[in-house]
């Protein structure tokens, strides 16, 4: 017998209450159901990675959707040093030029050091960073150790932000720095940052790090699995060290090559291309998809 079997039987439980309004038909669930629209990345080569499907004289057809899915919550997952931050960093310039409020929540880069690395990326971006630099409002959780290890003081601070600045973007770099030296607590405070962006209506990138013993193309990442399991889907960038003739061919690099390798590892809110791509950081700091592995 299950202990909860066990104090229910002992009568430590209340009767079991039907939740009714938890309960909704198809139609009633769907008049609360957001519009997906898509959201472009200002990630050469990312947008055309996601699709929606519709079906047309009775043929099912796949449909380009060109950025990826508003009010998605996606992990950015990889190891140190793989673009994770380079593609938030894009991600919130492209956001702010367009005239789109972005909350990026700064966890293991002071504020200060975060603003120039958006700066230098808007430029290789071919944008004037001062036309739209306060479309980014940075909250400074590496500064302050409040907002670190105190998830309600960043989520009140957030919800501030969000309120005050009409704010429908939200990145965090990294989830993984909120929850240092108390790993286990991982999947709760990813829980409940996912809840958070849920209830507000945001489209969000959290970057998750993995460890250099994790597998390098999963989406497995600090906290386990089951981190990735919480949000909407994940973005997984590796490198990868050419040490054999069988690396060699297989990416149709030469030995002491790195290459750069991408791969969308789930997205609920839409349909997605499911092969590793290699993925190229330009001398300017742009990251970019390219083709399909192996093709
Ligand atoms: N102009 C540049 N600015 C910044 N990083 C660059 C630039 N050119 C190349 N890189 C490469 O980008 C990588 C840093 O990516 P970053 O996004 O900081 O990694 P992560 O956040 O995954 O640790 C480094 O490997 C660095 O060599
Ligand atoms: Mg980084």
């Amino acid at each position: 017998m299950v202990s909860d079997e066990k104090e229910y039987r002992a009568g430590s439980y209340p009767e079991p209450e039907i939740v009714e309004e938890a309960i909704l038909v198809g139609s009633k669930a769907l008049e609360k159901a957001p519009k997906i629209y898509p959201v472009p990345t200002g990630i050469e080569g990312l947008d055309e990675l996601f699709f929606t499907v519709e079906v047309e004289d009775g043929k099912v057809i796949k449909k380009p959707l060109g950025g990826i899915p508003a009010y998605s919550v996606f992990n950015i997952t990889g190891v140190s040093d793989t673009g994770k931050s380079l593609m938030v960093e894009q991600f919130a310039v492209k956001q702010a030029s367009e005239g789109k409020s972005v909350a990026f929540i700064t966890v293991e880069s002071p504020a200060n050091f975060v603003v120039t690395a958006l700066k230098l990326r808007a430029a290789a971006m071919g944008f004037d960073f001062s036309k739209f630099e306060d479309n980014i409002i940075l909250i400074d959780a590496a500064s302050h150790s409040k907002l670190r290890e105190n998830i309600p003081d960043l989520l009140a601070t957030l919800a501030f932000v969000i309120k005050n600045y009409g704010v429908k973007f939200t990145v965090i770099d990294s989830v993984t720095g909120l929850f240092e030296a108390r790993e286990m607590m991982a999947r709760t405070v990813v829980r409940r940052l996912f809840n958070f962006m849920k209830k507000w209506y945001q489209t969000a990138l959290f970057v998750s790090q993995k460890r250099s013993g994790h597998e390098e193309l999963t989406a497995e990442a600090a906290g386990g699995y089951a981190v990735g399991h919480i949000v909407d889907g994940s973005m997984v960038l590796a490198k990868e060290l050419i040490d054999s003739s069988y690396k060699a061919k297989q990416y149709g690099a030469k030995i002491g090559d790195v290459v750069r390798l991408f791969r969308v590892d789930g997205c609920r809110l839409s349909g997605h291309d499911i092969r590793t791509h290699f993925m190229e950081i330009t001398d300017t700091g742009l990251v970019r998809i390219l083709g399909p592995v192996g093709e």
